[in-house]
């Protein structure tokens, strides 16, 4: 699918990711290009790639998709992986976040953390000297949105010029990963959410200003038919993330007129998918002939976990050599 040019430097080696915004338009772009390309070869083509290279996996809250599509995708690259529950290392109380860095990172050759508040992840990040990435935290949830951009580009062959509908908490970290990545591949991202879940002006003018070279940009709207009329992907979260059941009652109340229904799904273009980053609660954020219905990607968006997320450590822990640039 891709000429195979000889690499150069492989601008990701060796880093981390804890953010989309961390990645260069182009850089992204490559990942997309990088996930396709693994995804259409044969698995065992690719098992030497991380041969004797060990990902470790530290999970404070549960996880399906993004622990075992890692692991999978360690088998496929024919490394392997280490995975701690959150209760055998809780980063910042058992001990520093930079101690717990710098002993794995005398172990390991790479970690993947899910957890809580992301201030602490970047003070692991700093202080490892292997590249961590970041499985879900608080303010970011950069792996689900590589997979998202992968399923998008597939299904429309480029972002650029697409409008991204999001609805419901579009303050979450999914709804933020998601929409820096459209942006910065030129879509343009509708927000549909009541004023106490809309992204603020500030988020929305950082938004704006890094979709800005590719043309895309960032609204948000009160009325979900505005948020949804005429595009071409309408996504949704559940309405309480992990961590926040405290206001489950309150999100349920708020956020029920943003729920996709086939109804609201009839303002968008006829072409138009469905997407869901899963877990998804049929019923609440999403009707149950919308999620199991035709115009649903949910499970190519799960499956592409897997794919952008080879992807990833690919280009984090090799030098890229023989794959497309
Ligand atoms: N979408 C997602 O991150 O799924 P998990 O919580 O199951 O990893």
């Amino acid at each position: 699918m891709y000429a195979v040019a000889p690499a150069p430097t492989n601008p990701l080696a060796g880093r981390s990711l804890l953010s989309v915004e961390e990645l260069a338009a182009g850089e992204l772009a490559w990942l997309v290009r990088l996930a396709r390309y693994l995804k259409a070869a044969p698995v065992h083509e690719h098992r030497a790639l991380l041969r004797g290279r060990t990902l470790a996996l530290l999970f404070e809250k549960p996880s399906l998709r993004t622990r075992v599509s890692f692991e999978v995708a360690m088998q496929h690259l024919g490394g392997q992986t280490l995975f701690a529950a959150g209760g055998e290392f809780l980063i910042g109380t058992r001990e520093s976040p930079e101690d717990a860095a710098q002993v794995l990172s005398r172990y390991v050759d790479a970690i993947v953390v899910r957890t809580h508040a992301h201030e602490p992840l970047i003070q692991f990040a700093n202080a490892a000297s292997v590249p961590v990435i970041n499985g879900l935290s608080a303010y970011a949830h950069p792996c689900q949105a590589l997979a998202d951009v992968l399923t998008i580009e597939e299904r429309f062959g480029a972002l650029g010029g697409l409008t991204i509908a999001y609805l419901g908490d579009g303050r979450n970290n999914v709804a933020y990963s998601l929409a820096q990545a459209c942006v910065m591949l030129g879509a343009r991202v509708h927000v549909g959410a009541p004023n106490s879940h809309r992204p603020s002006e500030a988020t929305l003018a950082a938004l704006n200003a890094l979709g800005e070279p590719a043309g895309g940009s960032a609204r948000a709207f009160a009325d979900p038919v505005r948020a949804v009329r005429g595009a071409d992907v309408i996504y949704t979260d559940v309405w309480t993330s992990m961590g926040e059941e405290r206001y489950r009652e309150r999100n349920d109340a708020m956020l029920r007129p943003y729920a996709v229904t086939p109804e609201l799904v009839g303002y968008a273009q006829p072409h138009a998918i469905f997407m869901h980053c899963l877990p998804a609660h049929r019923g609440e954020e999403v009707s149950p002939g919308v999620i199991d219905g035709a115009q649903s990607a949910v499970f190519d968006q799960a499956e592409n976990r897997l794919h952008a997320q080879k992807a990833l450590l690919v280009a984090l822990l090799t030098d890229a050599k023989g794959m497309p640039q």
